[in-house]
């Protein structure tokens, strides 16, 4: 059923690089990728979008932004609007990642609002939606994920469709405690059940999983039937891991 389109593997720099470090990974990654079978892309921190732009002009790695403003333009001291980041090359927009959701109290009407003007821009966000070891262990994992996909699912004017959703168990992100495979593809059938019922397209929406994802896990997590892709940390930022990684998404 979803076999018809690429994975996408997305590397999450978070709050990492330097120009020196950003240039030697970019460079050591598209020297490492030989015609991927996926899509790649890499999330970098604003500052150093035009950088990682030059350097990846040309070749098959597609440029991130780790988030977005919620509003269009103006008098939003700090902030960087959707049409900056296009302006800039970025295809895609991690939204909603439990870091902002954490550390910034982005609410799922924030993470509505975000998806919604990247999708305006013509960028494409990768919501990112999972729940915390406290509510895993309550039992509230499908509540829990489903209500932040919910507030995603009908954005004006676009279908979901457009989105890729990452699932990202928050007690799982750089913790080196993978969610196993069959832990994951139970939450990525709940939220494929959830999209087939408000979308014709839901098979084609991409779902990523994010959470500790590494050389060694990383083909059998991409192997299960609803996993198509992968929102990587840690191990994006060394470009052999990262490469091992692409390497098994086929
Ligand atoms: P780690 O791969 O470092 O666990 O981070 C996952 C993540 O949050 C990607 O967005």
């Amino acid at each position: 059923m979803s076999s018809s389109k690429k994975k996408l593997i997305a590397g999450n720099w978070k709050m990492n690089g330097s120009l020196a470090a950003n240039e030697a990974l970019v460079k050591a990654l598209i020297a490492g990728l030989q015609d991927p079978a996926c899509d790649v892309a890499v999330a970098v921190p604003l500052l150093y979008l035009a950088q990682v732009q030059a350097l990846v002009a040309g070749s098959s790695v597609e440029l991130a932004a780790q988030d977005v403003s919620a509003h269009e333009a103006g008098a939003y001291t700090g902030e960087v609007s959707a049409a900056m980041l296009k302006d800039f090359g970025a295809r895609y927009v991690l939204v909603g990642h439990s870091e902002r959701r954490q550390y910034h109290g982005e609410t799922d009407a924030v993470v509505a609002e975000k998806t919604q003007r990247a999708l305006a821009a013509g960028i494409t966000p990768i919501v990112c939606v999972g729940e915390t070891l406290q509510e895993r262990e309550a039992g509230q994992t499908e509540v829990v994920v489903k209500r932040q996909l919910a507030a995603v699912i009908h954005v004006n004017g676009h279908c979901i469709s457009e989105v890729v959703v990452a699932y990202e168990p928050v007690w799982a992100i750089g913790t080196g405690r993978t969610a196993s495979p069959e832990q994951a593809q139970a939450v990525h059938a709940v939220l494929r059940a959830q999209l087939a019922a408000a979308s014709e397209h839901a098979d084609r929406i991409r779902l990523l999983y994010g959470g500790s994802m590494n050389a060694a896990n990383a083909a059998q997590l991409l192997a299960q039937p609803d996993i198509d892709g992968g929102l990587v940390g840690g191990a994006s930022l060394k470009a052999p891991d990262f490469l091992q990684i692409i390497a098994a998404a086929r």
